[in-house]
């Protein structure tokens, strides 16, 4: 019972600090920045992902494994879980997979255009993280409604 207490806070935490986080970033931050020079906004963006992203990872990391630990301990393994367990773990596992996708893909190139001042190629890069930070903002929403309106409907 402690053990489920604790991996239901941090997976919501977990939850809330991801997407809130890409939410913010796509909803708010992004436009707010059009006054900007693109080299201020551009090397505004690596230090946002530079601090974001730690955040990320340990959510990617913590998600799944305090998702685990509720579906083993106490939902009894997967045959027992609802049907909400199974499209969250799917959602979950796709969000982690365009992380990943971003991480290693876009963001190298994107850190090494702002570093070297090859801004239309930052800008390049930057823009498919948008792209992907978009997508998974989308998928974010839908897996913290499923999660937590799940018991009701499955
Ligand atoms: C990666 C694999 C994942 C597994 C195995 C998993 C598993 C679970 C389980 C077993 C529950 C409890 C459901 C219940 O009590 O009926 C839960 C709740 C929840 N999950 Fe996941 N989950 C995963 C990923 C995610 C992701 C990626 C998100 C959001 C981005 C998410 C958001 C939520 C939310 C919002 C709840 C409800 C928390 C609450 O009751 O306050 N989960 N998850």
């Amino acid at each position: 019972m402690l053990l489920s207490s604790v991996a239901i806070a941090i997976h919501a935490i977990a939850a809330m600090v991801w997407v809130g986080g890409m939410f913010f970033a796509y909803t708010v931050l992004r436009p707010s920045l059009g006054a900007f020079e693109p080299q201020h906004r551009l090397m505004l963006w690596r230090d946002v992902f530079s601090r974001f992203f730690v955040w990320v990872w340990i959510a990617v990391i913590a998600l799944p494994l305090s998702g685990y630990v509720l579906v083993f301990f106490y939902f009894d393994g997967f045959g027992s879980a609802g049907m909400h367990i199974h499209i969250m773990h799917l959602l979950g596992l796709v969000m982690i997979g365009l992380f990943l996708l971003l991480y290693f893909g876009p963001y190298p190139g994107f850190r090494d255009g702002v570093a070297a001042k090859d801004w239309p190629r930052a800008a390049k890069h930057l823009n498919s993280i948008r792209r992907i930070v978009g997508i998974n903002t989308i998928i974010g929403l839908v897996t913290v409604v499923v999660g937590a309106s799940g018991r009701l409907w499955s």
